[in-house]
């Protein structure tokens, strides 16, 4: 086991959904995996193994914020060996060019956290999603007649911003999203040579104040998995 993962070394696929609800992770598991598999339980952060379309895959969550998805992405990559993360998560609109319901592709993701600055001190690291990854993931989603956007998200450190002005800033550059994992996932993914996407669901908008109900997160979430799903299998 690594410190926050309770798994035999072959108990990880190489490839990790990573819902940052770990009740979403038990939801993925059983909802879609065959003969999924519990292999952590620590500190109820679940994780179960199976297959989907004959190919295993584990669902991991991450708990909320960089600093708590950074713990499991490093340790799956670092000790697992896994190969792939797909972050499946929701995010909050910053821009007209999204609205609820709409899938976000995280092509890059801008962050506030001073993480990076502890790895590249004046240097702004550009956080990306694994191209290929990327480029599979839209066309599963084009085949599927998902409601894609590709662009920039911002993994903020606080949900409850104290400064919501940087946020318009961001929305006039181009950043489509705000979620709060991201960018430590690409930055992790990139450390070890691995490939990484986030794919958020537009759950509340922070501009149009448009919100979903839970059973149209629900339902959203559901196409967005499988999107997932395929995007791995192909
Ligand atoms: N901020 C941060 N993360 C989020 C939000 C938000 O408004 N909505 C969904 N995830």
């Amino acid at each position: 086991m690594s410190t926050h993962i309770g798994a035999a070394p072959d108990q990880i696929a190489p490839a990790v959904l990573m819902p940052g609800d770990p009740y979403r992770a038990r939801w993925i598991a059983e909802t879609f995996l065959e003969d999924p598999v519990q292999y952590n339980d620590v500190r109820g952060m679940l994780g179960y193994t199976g297959t989907y379309a004959g190919v295993r895959v584990s669902a991991q969550g991450s708990g909320m914020g960089q600093p708590s998805l950074a713990i499991y992405a490093h340790e799956l990559f670092s000790d697992y060996d896994v190969e792939t993360i797909i972050r499946v998560g929701t995010c909050g609109g910053l821009s007209e060019r999204v609205g609820v319901r709409d899938v976000v592709l995280g092509v890059a993701a801008s962050t506030d956290s001073a993480m990076n600055r502890a790895r590249f001190g004046d240097v702004t690291f550009a956080p990306a999603a694994d191209f290929e990854l990327a480029r599979i993931a839209a066309s599963v989603g084009e085949e599927r007649l998902l409601p894609v956007v590709a662009g920039g998200l911002f993994s903020a450190d606080q949900f409850y911003s104290p400064a919501p002005e940087v946020t318009s800033t961001l929305a006039g550059y181009g950043v489509l999203g705000i979620e709060m994992e991201a960018a430590a996932l690409y930055t992790l993914a990139a450390q070890f040579g691995r490939r990484a996407l986030a794919l958020c669901t537009v759950s509340d908008h922070l501009v149009t104040g448009e919100e979903t109900s839970a059973q149209e997160r629900q339902e959203t979430f559901e196409d967005m998995v499988v999107m997932a799903l395929e995007t791995i299998v192909r």
